[in-house]
């Protein structure tokens, strides 16, 4: 077994500074070997400001070529992803890519498949699923407290992202608000409910001039008779993030933006039984946890992919996204 578990980070903006190198960081046997990005700027600035003493590679492949590398981190935007895994792959490496994984749904069938082929992981960067708010809410939910849970509505907005190429169609990938913010709900109503199949009733996206999705409004519908409505703004003046869960015994609120974390659970024996618990330990550490599991699990110390979070356990995710775009 491996003492150390070498990666590298492709990207160097904001997810791979705050949560791939703040992930691994944290991990004893983690090491930040190898830095690249569109510019060298980026990576000789992310080396310097966190003290690394990873290289900084002039590209990718030769990134992958380098000594002893296991695993590489992709914070690059959601088009890169594809090709840069598939060269991760071939190389034999491990690979956690950051959310949205894919741009398609074909793209991320044959990254399952390449991953299953060369024996490597691919996980996927679903850190909400981390939250401590989120896992309270799922083991409520498990032991029955609501009882049967017959709705679902989720809501995640804020004033925009801060990077230019979100709302540029060509360099986003697939849209806006719904595939950035849409996705993290998605993966965390998924984690919450269990696993069911996702029928798409209706999709309203609202494109601005160039051609992206500023606001999103999207219905599900599963087999179990569960109606799921989530939106999404990046035209909102505070950040909120809140999903709202419907049993046939109560209900459960989370909200999960702004920090700190909060649940409410509402039981029919009245306010006897409300019980309300503010999450003090949180920190955004818990965002970067996808990272430390990957960790893990190269280390073998995780097994059967617990949190869900492997692509193949994220393709249905990808899939309720798509269906919102008609893809
Ligand atoms: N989990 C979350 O909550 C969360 C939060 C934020 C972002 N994300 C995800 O993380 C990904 C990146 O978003 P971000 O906010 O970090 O964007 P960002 O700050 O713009 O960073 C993206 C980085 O990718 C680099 N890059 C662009 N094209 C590249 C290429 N072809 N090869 C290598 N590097 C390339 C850029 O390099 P230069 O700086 O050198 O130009 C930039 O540093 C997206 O998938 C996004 O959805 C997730």
């Amino acid at each position: 077994m491996q003492d150390v578990v070498k990666v590298g980070i492709v990207g160097c903006g904001r997810a791979g500074r705050k949560y791939a190198a703040a992930g691994l960081l944290a991990h004893p046997q983690a090491e930040i070997v190898g830095l690249t990005s569109r510019t060298e700027a980026s990576a000789r600035q992310l080396r310097q400001d966190l003290s690394l003493t990873a290289e900084v590679f002039p590209d990718y492949p030769t990134m992958l070529e380098s000594d002893g590398l296991t695993a590489v981190a992709l914070c690059t935007p959601p088009p890169c992803h594809f090709e840069q895994a598939k060269l991760a792959l071939a190389a034999g490496k491990h690979v956690i890519i950051e959310k949205p994984a894919t741009t398609s749904i074909q793209e991320a069938e044959e990254l399952i498949a390449l991953a299953s082929q060369h024996g490597r992981q691919v996980l996927v960067a679903q850190n909400m699923r981390f939250a401590p708010s989120i896992t309270t809410a799922r083991n409520w939910l498990a032991y029955g407290m609501i009882g049967d849970v017959h709705a679902v509505s989720g809501i995640f907005e804020h004033g925009g992202p801060g990077k230019d190429w979100f709302f540029d169609p060509a360099q986003a990938g697939v849209g806006g608000s719904f595939y950035d913010l849409g996705v993290h709900l998605i993966d965390t109503v998924r984690f919450l409910l269990g696993p069911s199949v996702w029928q798409l009733t209706s999709a309203d996206l609202n494109h601005d001039p160039r051609g992206i999705d500023t606001v999103g409004e999207v219905s599900y519908q599963t087999p179990p008779g569960v109606t799921i409505a989530l939106s999404t703004s990046w035209l909102a003046r505070t950040m909120i993030g809140r999903i709202s869960i419907q049993g046939n015994r109560g209900n459960i609120q989370v909200v999960f933006r702004p920090i700190p974390n909060q649940q409410l659970l509402h039981t029919p024996e009245g306010a006897s039984n409300e019980a309300m618990q503010n999450i003090t330990s949180f920190t955004s550490q818990a965002f970067a946890n996808p990272y430390y599991y990957f960790i893990e699990t190269i280390l073998g110390r995780i097994s059967g992919d617990p949190m869900g979070i492997s692509l193949a356990n994220n393709l249905p995710t990808i899939q309720a996204v798509m269906a919102a775009y008609r893809r």
